[in-house]
């Protein structure tokens, strides 16, 4: 089974990155990204942050992309 729990780019898996949000009080992607690196290379973690933020899910299954994940708000995904 594909089992997808990291941002490979920067090598820092959604469990931590959840652990910084929390930490840091953040839900939106645009603003973890202030305080951790991930997603600015090849992006496709970028929907899997987003949902990780919205559901609290950390392991995922099957692929996530930008269109299945609702579109960011005005304060960045
Ligand atoms: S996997 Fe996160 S930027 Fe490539």
């Amino acid at each position: 089974m594909m089992r997808i729990d990291r941002c490979h780019c920067f090598r820092i898996t959604f469990a931590e990155l959840k652990a910084v949000a929390e930490a840091a009080g953040v839900r939106d992607g645009g603003r973890l990204s202030a305080h951790v690196d991930f997603g600015r290379k090849c992006g496709l973690c970028r929907p899997y942050v987003r949902r990780m933020l919205r559901t609290g899910e950390t392991v995922f299954h099957k692929v996530v992309t930008e269109a299945d994940e609702p579109k960011p708000g005005p304060s960045g995904g």
